[in-house]
């Protein structure tokens, strides 16, 4: 690839078929060769015709590639001087020699450094909106190590032993009860308690996806069922999302034409945008799937943490043909360390699950399991949820003051009414690489729109988390990443008096 005389079109094959466009093929790929070390900090890529004719492309075409990468950090171009490779300013991780990845399109697609640079940028002067954890003083530690403390004369030895692959019976069924006061079917014998909610998608793909089934997912979504799903070697296709959730109303041709083996949704307070799905579409979506025989997964780790309005009914309880099979998890309403959270679905599928859990890890931790049953089963946790809700709507709303004059600088954002973020567009005229670049320097963190991306389309959005920090700090983060909005924005004005042209993107 970095013979250039002997390779002028850089090893790069476009895909016309492909929904991803032809720049962001072209940038895409000249990235790769960057990070993989192909193409060395110096080397001049191709001027932008000679590139344009030998990939049959129009110039404008490779000039908004090498304008991406530029954006990005990655090249440097002059009018008259061409572009080339910038130094990397941190070296790509290196596996250790004997361990490579084996080689194919579903490690390479979770294993960009770039995302890890980004978000390793942090440290200990760092605020960051970027992690989506609870706030560290609220988590009741004291409480939790006062119940471990007696559960060896309530529980005896048991509590170090193997557990059922399914769960801690008692923990089945104080969880099974919890879902009912909240409204959601559940029976002890339709859960499956896993390590975390994050355990139970990757599940869920093992036992219900192979290579080459199509996935519907929001877009954009949480990055962590992105990685599961590509792992899985799935297609993935978004749909959607507005302040409604997802967009049902596009669901139907869709499912017609792609056939999908499952429908990925966070009903509720969405990882990453907030949003809420309507009771409307939440009634339309049900037809759908029943008429298409459509298995959903639905996730639900934030329905919870509600600021205002009312409940709405989850998917599950508006399921009567067992088409629905939630996920969920304690890591926001308690905390993510103990590692708990379920699956709640038909019975049949449950054993399934259970069958595959017992190549992964056998059970939860019995222990941990203990621990978060008697959370339950003494009311704690309900007590628990109304102490964080205020403070987070405190949160929210300090962020939402603090973000309120970046209106100015052209930055849009949403208001959720749950959950832990806030979801932020930006303007035309700032690019979200740069803006990144310029958070680093400023000490600001937060986790960049694309990687909540199934297709790569929202690359002008920030997910800001604000239940870790205190007000105060949520304030000096706001101002920070104002100061970096600003620098962005004037870099984006020289590079325009320096002749560049801004091509409209294909
Ligand atoms: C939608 C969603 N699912 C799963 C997780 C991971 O949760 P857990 O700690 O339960 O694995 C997160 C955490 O950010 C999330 O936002």
């Amino acid at each position: 690839m970095a013979d250039l005389s002997h390779n002028p079109t850089l090893g790069l094959r476009l895909d016309r078929g492909m929904e991803v466009p032809l720049f962001r093929q072209i940038s895409q790929g000249i990235r790769r060769g960057i990070l993989a070390g192909e193409l060395k900090a110096g080397l001049h890529l191709p001027p932008e015709r000679l590139l344009a004719t030998a990939l049959g492309v129009n110039r404008s075409t490779v000039l908004s590639a090498y304008r991406e990468l530029k954006d990005d950090g990655l090249v440097e171009g002059h009018v008259g001087r061409g572009t080339w490779v910038l130094p990397r300013p941190s070296a790509p991780l290196q596996p250790p020699s004997a361990w490579q990845p084996s080689p194919g399109p579903r490690l390479s697609a979770i294993s960009d450094p770039l995302i890890r640079d980004l978000l390793d940028s942090e440290t200990p002067d760092t605020v960051s909106f970027a992690l989506g954890v609870p706030a560290p003083e609220l988590v009741p530690v004291q409480t939790l190590a006062e119940i471990l403390a007696r559960l060896p004369a309530e529980v005896g030895n048991e509590l170090a032993l193997h557990s059922p692959t399914e769960g801690v019976p008692e923990l089945r069924e104080a969880l099974a009860s919890y879902l009912v006061d909240r409204g959601i079917p559940a029976l002890p014998r339709e859960i499956l308690i896993t390590a975390g909610s994050q355990q139970g998608l990757d599940l869920v793909a093992r036992v219900f996806l192979a290579a080459e089934d199509t996935v519907l997912v929001e877009e954009p979504t949480y990055l962590g069922a992105l990685q599961v799903f590509r792992r899985a070697g799935v297609r993935l296709v978004g749909v959607p999302v507005d302040e409604e959730g997802l967009r049902v109303e596009l669901l139907e041709p869709l499912l017609a034409r792609v056939r999908p083996r499952l429908l990925y949704t966070q009903p509720t307070f969405q990882n990453p945008t907030g949003a809420q799905m309507s009771l409307p579409r939440r009634k339309r979506l049900m037809e759908l799937a029943q008429r298409h025989q459509l298995p959903i997964l639905e996730e639900d780790v934030y329905g919870d943490i509600r600021y205002e309005g009312p409940t709405l009914p989850s998917l599950r309880a508006l399921d009567p043909a067992e088409q629905v099979l939630q996920v969920g998890s304690f890591s926001k309403t308690l905390c993510p360390g103990l590692r708990i959270g379920w699956l709640n679905g038909p019975a049949s599928a449950i054993r399934q699950l259970a069958v595959a859990r017992q190549t992964v890890d056998l059970h939860t931790a019995t222990m941990n399991q203990w621990v978060v049953q008697r959370f339950l089963s003494e009311g704690l946790l309900a007590r628990h949820v109304e102490k964080i809700r205020p403070e987070y709507a405190a949160r929210r709303n300090a962020l939402l003051e603090a973000l309120a004059p970046l209106a100015r600088l052209g930055l849009s954002w949403t208001r959720p009414q749950g959950g832990y973020y806030v979801w932020c567009r930006l303007p035309d005229d700032i690019s979200l690489p740069r803006l990144a670049a310029e958070a680093a320097r400023e000490g600001v963190a937060f986790l960049p729109g694309t990687v909540c991306s199934a297709d790569g389309s929202t690359t002008r959005h920030l997910r800001l988390n604000f239940t870790a920090l205190p007000p105060e700090r949520l304030r000096e983060g706001v101002a920070r990443l104002s100061r970096a909005l600003r620098a962005a924005r004037s870099h984006h004005r020289e590079a325009d008096i320096q002749g560049e042209t801004h091509q409209p993107l294909i």
